[in-house]
């Protein structure tokens, strides 16, 4: 968390639209959103479950879901280079180098029957011819940066022989091993008891500190984010409501959204909470395009023109926005 704003940005979100079309079917997930992370900076994205974080997180990366088609507008770009544009060989060959991702259920992106140490080179060795001995050497590493203990015997073994805490270290490893320049982990500690949760996320720290690549650690629990990323970005139904620096909008949101998620922080000895009592109510259909603002229906502020005009980006503060026109009148009551 040592990010400068002088640093060009590592990753550059541009009004980003994405639609899944399936036959007559549309589903709108992500309606507008931008976003920027700076070389060394570690970004959150928070939101409820089906917000649109995992939608942004593979569009980043230049996934394309198979079997549907996707229709993107915006832009993204990871260090400069258009990710939208890129044919699917183009992506493939930067695979792991400029963006890579950590997923929330390791043994899903891991192939039971390889050994480890080849699954965490794979992205490196895909790339370029690199002797079997030189990967297994750098797949070794790899596993003592992210405190595997006795890395030369466990880089042999199956994903299966591994702890889910262990397992999601493996995960790290390969994620890391092309030096990308930014690093998405979407929920990655979901999965995980509590204790283990906190060591893979100050890992993930350690490691953004020692590599200076960007980070971008998805969640739906903002109490994750507090004390671990520069900046926060809040968003509900495919759109950013808030954007500010995590310590104040964890400790004085401006969007009733990012106050209602404040209030619904699952207790750390709690089972994790899937809906927010403090709010009520579920996300609305992506089946249309959301007309206003769409937590108009769940804010406890909402006016009139909340369900039909869509609200401005608001200063709240120095790099604060909010996307509310309850926060726009506030605003204009204190010029
Ligand atoms: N391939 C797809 N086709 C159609 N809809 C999709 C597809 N992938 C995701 N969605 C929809 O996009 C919405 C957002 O999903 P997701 O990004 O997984 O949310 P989050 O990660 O915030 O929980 C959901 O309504 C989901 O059903
Ligand atoms: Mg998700």
């Amino acid at each position: 968390m040592t990010a400068t704003a002088t640093e060009a940005p590592v990753l550059e979100v541009e009004d980003l639209e994405v639609d899944f079309i399936s036959g007559d079917k549309v589903t709108y997930v992500l309606e507008g959103v931008s976003l920027e992370v700076r070389r060394g900076e570690a970004i959150g994205i928070v939101g409820e479950s089906g917000s649109g974080k995992s939608v942004l997180a593979r569009t980043i990366l230049g996934i394309r879901p198979r079997g549907t088609v996707v229709d993107i507008r915006g832009a993204v770009r990871v260090s400069g280079k258009d990710q939208l544009a890129a044919s699917d060989g183009e992506i493939r060959s930067r695979a792991g180098s400029l963006a890579s991702m950590i997923y929330q259920d390791p043994m899903r992106s891991l192939n039971p029957t390889v050994r480890v140490w080849k699954q965490i080179v794979e992205a490196v060795t895909n790339r370029r011819r690199v002797p079997a001995k030189d990967a297994q050497a750098h797949a070794v590493d790899l596993l003592r940066q992210v405190g595997v203990p006795d890395p030369e015997a466990r880089a042999m073994a199956y994903p299966g022989e591994f702890s889910g805490g262990m397992l999601q270290r493996v995960g790290i490893a390969a994620a890391i091993a092309a030096h990308p320049d930014v690093l998405l982990a979407d929920e990655p500690t979901t999965a995980l008891d509590v204790t283990v949760q906190r060591r893979v996320l100050d890992l993930l720290e350690q490691v953004r500190a020692e590599s200076g690549m960007g980070l971008v650690l998805v969640t739906h629990d903002l109490g994750l984010l507090a004390d671990r990323t520069d900046r926060t970005v809040v968003m509900y139904a495919g759109r950013v409501m808030e954007t500010g620096p995590t310590s104040i909008v964890a400790s004085t949101p401006a969007h009733p959204y990012t106050k209602g998620l404040l209030a619904a922080i699952p207790r750390l000895t709690g089972p994790v909470q899937r809906e927010l009592p403090a709010i009520g109510g579920s996300l609305p259909p992506l089946s249309a395009p959301r007309a206003g603002c769409p937590f108009a229906a769940r804010c406890p502020v909402a006016q009139d023109r909340c369900a039909t005009q869509r609200p401005p980006a608001v200063a709240v503060a120095d790099g604060h926005t909010a996307h509310c026109w309850a926060v726009a009148d506030e605003q204009e009551a204190t010029k």
